[in-house]
């Protein structure tokens, strides 16, 4: 009886294919109401043009800062590109941290830390006095009227600093340099993560047009066609659209796949309401939904003997790495009840099956409707070119499509004692269905007329930002 409780709960997480179908053809209606004229206002799906009109084409050239700011990871960057038949990207780069009350103080406090670092990288490199040309890869909604101004819509993720939200950014980033007196630099390009990854595969792989991020949030972007964005003039060629597709579902186009987990993740964020497909599927969130159905059915005595503990308790437990960890356990669970140890919840051989279970059941489901999401953008892509069938790239970055379950990396995030865990040769066909391999099953099925090739970025965004740049330095010089 408990056991078919469990399933029942866990039943709503597991969407048929029709589900997915469905989600697949509300995304391409909220696509459409964000590229219309008339309906982009209100439009969850933003749809927000870039400016970025081609991918890269191996004329790009120069030296460029990049920032990256967004992600697990803040970076600052020294790209230098060169052209021609030797062409050839070099980089440098240094992570720094921003303490979360900076990532959630005021605005002025949170750009003041961002040019602290850019200073320290420069004196680090040795180039205060460059005036570099740079390209800001700011991983958040930003309404663009070109490719240099960028006014933040809504913090999402982690973020929450005051004075921001309906700022250029740009104009922010240029400020705080100015307040510093250090050095000086010309920000030519404000650039979304999603953007700065298909430049980045772009550059090897000219099929690229469709970028990819499945890490702490999700989001997409593609090259549309000019004509097809009703906001921006011009009806010639491409550009690529940012979609924010993080916010679909916020018009409640998705509450009949929502679960009450789902809810309570929302309510206890940032920012309630708002981004909640993001909440179903996106690396910060994923351990929260865990988390709240493992409460429920320890209140409902089917788990921890039915005690919930502090740590139960705690907020952002269940990092995504642990996800991956669990569902990689091969090892009689032992990796599965080592790792809740450490979380301080004591667990039986059964309570692990059952955590387990939860987790490929959120982890699944979010690949799935990610999966979706992406069979609209290239069944779109097709469409607009006519086409019966579609060959293309996308280009994918982000540490939960990168690092969920693959047992090589498991190793490389053990921080509980390795010697427990016996080092088994890589083998795929043990290996649990991992979140790269369910997403990218779920866009053949989705989207049989597309072939889809994706790409992983092993550069991260800042390269493909510095490319961005360059054509940027290049087309100011036209117009001059
Ligand atoms: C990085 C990109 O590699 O991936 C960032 O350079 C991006 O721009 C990030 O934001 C996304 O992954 P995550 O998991 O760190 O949010
Ligand atoms: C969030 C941001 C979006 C970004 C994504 C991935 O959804 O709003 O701009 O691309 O996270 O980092």
């Amino acid at each position: 009886e408990q056991a078919r409780q469990i399933q029942q709960t866990l039943a709503e997480f597991r969407l048929s294919k029709a589900q997915l179908l469905e989600v697949k053809k509300r995304m391409r209606v909220e696509i459409e109401r964000g590229l219309k004229r008339e309906s982009h206002k209100e439009a969850t799906v933003k749809m927000l043009p870039t400016f970025v009109r081609s991918t890269p084409d191996g004329t790009e050239n120069g030296d460029f800062l990049a920032l990256d700011l967004g992600g697990t990871n803040f970076r600052v960057l020294l790209v230098k590109i060169r052209s021609g038949k030797k062409r050839s990207v070099e980089m440098h780069n240094k992570i720094y941290a921003i303490p979360i009350e900076v990532m959630q103080g005021t605005g002025e406090e949170l750009f003041d830390h961002i040019v602290h670092c850019i200073s320290d990288f420069l004196d680090y490199m040795g180039m205060k006095s460059a005036r570099l040309p740079l390209g800001f890869t700011f991983s958040f909604p930003c309404h663009q009227t070109s490719l240099d101004a960028g006014i933040l819509v809504t913090w999402t993720k982690g973020f929450k600093a005051t004075d921001c939200e309906g700022e250029d950014v740009v104009e922010l980033l240029r400020e705080a340099i100015k307040r510093k007196e250090e050095f000086e630099l010309d920000v030519v390009a404000i650039v979304n993560d999603t953007v700065g990854t298909m430049m980045t595969c772009a550059y090897e792989e000219p099929t690229c047009e469709v970028g990819l991020i499945a890490g702490t949030g999700s989001n997409a972007c593609y090259m549309e066609e000019a004509k097809n964005i009703e906001i921006v003039d011009g009806n010639e060629g491409r550009m690529c659209v940012n979609m924010e597709w993080g916010a679909f579902g916020d018009n409640g186009c998705l509450d009949d796949i929502r679960t009450k987990y789902d809810q309570a993740v929302d309510e206890n964020s940032l920012n309630e309401g708002k981004q909640r497909y993001e909440k179903m599927c996106s690396g910060m969130y994923l351990g929260e939904i865990v988390r709240q159905i493992l409460i429920d059915l320890t209140k409902r005595g089917f788990l921890f003997r039915g005690q919930i503990s502090e740590t139960l308790k705690t907020r952002g437990i269940f990092e995504t790495k642990f996800l991956s960890q669990i569902e990689s356990d091969r090892l009689a669970l032992l990796q599965v009840r080592a790792i809740l140890q450490q979380l301080g919840l004591d667990s039986t051989c059964d309570d692990s099956i059952i955590v387990k279970e939860v987790c490929g059941t959120v982890s699944r489901r979010a690949a799935q409707i990610c999966g979706a999401g992406m069979a609209a953008v290239v069944d779109k892509i097709r469409e607009n070119r006519g086409l019966d069938h579609l060959d293309i790239t996308v280009g994918v970055d982000g540490t939960l499509y990168k690092l969920h379950p693959q047992w090589s990396n498991v190793h490389l995030f053990n921080n509980f004692n390795p010697s427990s865990v016996i080092q088994l040769p890589v083998c795929h066909l043990l290996l649990p269905p991992s979140f790269s391999r369910i997403f990218q099953q779920t866009v053949k099925e989705l989207a049989p007329k597309c072939d889809v090739n994706f790409l992983l970025s092993e550069d991260g965004s800042g390269k493909g930002a510095a490319l961005i740049t360059a054509v940027g330095c290049r087309q100011r010089e036209l117009e001059a």
